[in-house]
């Protein structure tokens, strides 16, 4: 959580307090990934596979070792765990005002969605 606030691009919201995440890390045990860098946190990815599609939140390396292609590894090795356990589409959320996310995902060939629009329920769950 520290790392990830510390990060500009990461939001966080529902579903990122601590039993949250670790309801979503026992689900998803093999693409929940972190990097380490001489012992400290250099970058997150989490996803999920529902049984159809492949979800991935949190892609976030820290300042200090972006541009060094630790968000390439993390997202490609992320991507072949979901397509072992059975995912053929992967989706993810970026903030429109990501430009920088955004650029990055298009480069490694990710593409827009022009023909969704994304809409969300809150329900009366909690977690904490
Ligand atoms: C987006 C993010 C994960 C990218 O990680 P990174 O380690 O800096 O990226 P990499 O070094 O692996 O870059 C991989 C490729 O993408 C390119 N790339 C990265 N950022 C780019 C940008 N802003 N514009 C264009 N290309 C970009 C790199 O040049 C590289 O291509 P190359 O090998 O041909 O040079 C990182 O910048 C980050 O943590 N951002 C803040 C958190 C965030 O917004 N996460 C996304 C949440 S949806």
């Amino acid at each position: 959580m520290d790392f990830w606030s510390s990060i500009p691009g990461i939001g966080l919201g529902r579903g990122d307090d601590r039993r949250a995440l670790e309801m979503f890390i026992a689900r998803n045990p093999g693409t929940c990934l972190v990097m380490r860098e001489n012992g400290m946190l250099a970058g997150t990815v989490m996803a999920g596979f529902d049984g159809r599609r492949g979800y991935i939140y949190h892609l976030a390396v820290h300042p200090q070792y972006q541009g060094q292609g630790y968000g390439q590894a993390l997202l490609e090795k992320v991507i072949t765990e979901l397509e072992n356990l059975g995912a053929q589409k992967i989706h993810l959320f970026v903030f429109s005002h990501n430009h920088q996310a955004i650029e990055f995902y298009r480069r490694l060939g990710w593409r827009e969605r022009n023909d969704i629009q994304v809409m969300s329920w809150e329900t009366s769950q909690t977690t904490g």
